[in-house]
């Protein structure tokens, strides 16, 4: 008879050799160990920390590049985890173009799916396929359009809030600290998110949070209490990493924040799922007395594309999806846009000229009425000049080359593959041969990195003055640009491929909307204190010596008077 205790104590041996196995027998057949890379000092010496570093990676990426070449080993936390790290835009391109070979990591879906469901940015395989294809009509060009005048309106009560914040200080004490010649401290990042909160509840499901007038709403609070969790889980201990893992501690012993986003998505689901059948009723009830519904939000537009006649059964989504779809839009479309418009506001209080000459070129365009009083079609017309505003273009285009909102991101490779290189890579064999080859050779379970940042930055492609804000340069690109892989205009910011962003146009129309009212009705200055970049899921800019506070990018913000003629 096996007694338990045997059962046991050949089950850790078995484990034991199997991580012994791991760590010292497999890494030695892997064959991206024969990949040129940084060498790794003991147990637990990974490069993680070195690629992901916005205040370092740039340096690393040149030096491995110069070291090693364009494709790179690297070694993830644990002691199997070889990497690969590629500058190489054909590998790169091939990675990002095969989504059904290099998925998501388990891991980050999992992370994902326990906070927000499987929407979009978590689903592999045919479920992703068949919500992209039904959530592709939402994001259409004519969509989009219809979703202007929604954010003028936002963008327009974010300067009326900034303007009271302004006078009411003035008035209530002239020598507040908070107040210089330039204008009153104003932490911009804060106040945007709260403004491209506001689009995306009004834009994504018709919901408002008045988030701009005060932070009460039940709805907001929910989810920006989980996000802020899930941001602060990636720095977490031991915990949340045996929480990915092991989920099922958190059922059996849930920790304060298991408890937090328990009640949050209560919330939500409770919420958003009561307007989730209310916009149903709508749509069916229109349908019946044979009016157009003609609500223009995602979730109506996504419960019509559902619903279409020309769309098979089996590739409809559940309205459980469509609620985790809504809740992707709100996770990867409010953070995102609002450190676009912060870190573009920041670059143009760095370089006071370039923003009075985009402020000259702004206010070229002028709206025949106050903004507030214009028609649908007036906003929309109004935006369309805009839009086509050639230093506005090179300013967005420029500031999200330069201070991507996504750092980097990354793929797990689910069947052995070639990837193709732009130059022979040298691998060194068994042995110490050295040979060299036009592909490497990815084992199943190996992870790709993705740098987003790291393409933007290239010195090699987009010329030596690459790390530096220098909007004129998209007039005369450097003929190696056009080889770079990405879904606008040669940068990897909205990544590439099948699993690129959905939202470029939203974000585009967004921030160039929120560039416009601002930069025509403020001047930003910087202050005294130093911003500097950390990567906690997104780029955010922190005050130095202010870390603990969160993220912040404090500036003055200036009424700016329009000089008389
Ligand atoms: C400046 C703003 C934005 C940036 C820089 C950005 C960037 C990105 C990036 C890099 C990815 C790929 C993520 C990865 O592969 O790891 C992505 C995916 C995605 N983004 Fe955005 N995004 C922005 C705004 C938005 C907005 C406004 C929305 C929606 C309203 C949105 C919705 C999505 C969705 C649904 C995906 C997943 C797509 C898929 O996997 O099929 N994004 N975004
Ligand atoms: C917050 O703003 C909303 C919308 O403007 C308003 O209805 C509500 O009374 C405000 N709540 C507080 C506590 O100020
Ligand atoms: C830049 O990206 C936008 C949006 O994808 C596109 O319309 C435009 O043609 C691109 N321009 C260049 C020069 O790549």
């Amino acid at each position: 008879m096996l007694s338990l205790q045997t059962v046991l104590i050949s089950l850790l041996a078995l484990a034991f050799t199997y991580v012994l196995y791991l760590v010292l027998i497999e890494p030695r057949f892997n064959p991206l160990r024969r990949l040129p890379g940084p060498p790794s000092h003991g147990l637990f010496g990974h490069h993680m920390a070195l690629v992901m570093d916005p205040s370092r990676s740039p340096r690393v990426h040149e030096a491995f590049v110069k070291q090693y070449g364009r494709n790179v080993r690297i070694r993830g936390i644990l002691p199997w985890d070889q990497r690969l790290f590629t500058l190489d835009p054909v590998a790169l391109g091939h990675v990002m173009k095969n989504s059904m070979i290099y998925e998501k990591p388990w891991q980050s879906r999992r992370l994902i799916t326990g906070l927000i469901g499987c929407g979009m940015l978590a689903a592999e395989g045919q479920v992703h396929k068949r919500q992209r294809r039904v959530a592709t009509p939402a994001f259409s060009i004519q969509n989009m359009r219809e979703l202007v005048p929604l954010v003028f309106s936002k963008g327009s009560r974010l300067r009326d809030r900034w303007s009271n914040m302004i006078t009411t200080i003035a008035v209530k004490d002239a020598s507040d600290s908070a107040q210089s010649e330039h204008g009153l401290r104003i932490d911009v990042c804060h106040w945007v998110s709260r403004a491209t909160f506001d689009v995306i509840g009004s834009a994504g499901f018709d919901y408002e949070f008045n988030a701009i007038e005060n932070e009460t709403n039940e709805l907001f609070n929910a989810y920006k209490e989980m996000f802020e969790i899930a941001i602060s889980q990636q720095n977490g201990g031991i915990r949340d990493f045996l929480s990915i893992y092991f989920p099922l501690i958190d059922v059996l012993f849930p920790d304060k924040k298991a408890y937090t986003i328990r009640r949050c998505q209560e919330v939500i689901r409770d919420v958003a799922g009561r307007l989730i059948q209310e916009k149903k009723r709508k749509i069916t009830d229109a349908e019946k007395s044979g009016d157009t519904h003609n609500d223009r939000d995602l979730l109506s537009l996504l419960l019509k594309a559902n619903a279409a006649a020309d769309l098979p059964p089996e590739q409809r989504i559940s309205d459980e999806d469509i609620l985790h779809n809504i809740n992707t839009f709100m996770f990867a479309g409010s953070d995102t846009s609002s450190l676009s418009i912060t870190w573009t506001l920041y670059l143009l209080a760095m370089y006071p000229d370039l923003q009075t000459r985009l402020r000259k070129e702004l206010l070229s365009v002028t709206p025949p009425t106050p903004l507030d009083t214009l028609t649908r079609e007036e906003t929309s017309s109004l935006y369309a000049a805009v839009a086509e505003l050639p230093y506005l273009e090179n300013v967005v285009r420029e500031s999200l080359r330069l201070i991507p909102p996504v750092h980097s991101s990354i793929r797990v490779a689910t069947r052995d593959d070639d990837v193709p290189t732009s130059a022979p890579v040298k691998l060194t064999m068994t042995g110490g041969r050295v040979v060299e080859s036009r592909t490497i050779r990815v084992p199943k379970g190996s992870f790709v990195h993705v740098p987003v940042e790291g393409f933007n930055l290239d010195r090699d492609v987009w010329g030596l003055d690459a790390w530096s804000f220098n909007p004129d340069r998209w007039d005369n690109l450097p003929e190696a640009v056009s080889s770079q892989p990405g879904l606008y205009n040669n940068t990897l910011t909205f990544s590439a491929g099948p699993r690129s962003c959905i939202g470029l146009r939203f974000s585009i129309i967004e921030m160039k909307t929120f560039l416009y009212i601002l930069l025509t009705n403020f001047v930003f200055t910087k202050t005294d204190e130093k911003v500097g970049k950390a990567n906690v899921v997104l780029t955010r800019p922190y005050v130095a010596g202010k870390q603990r506070e969160g993220s912040m990018c404090p500036l003055f913000v200036k009424p700016y008077v329009r000089e008389a003629l």
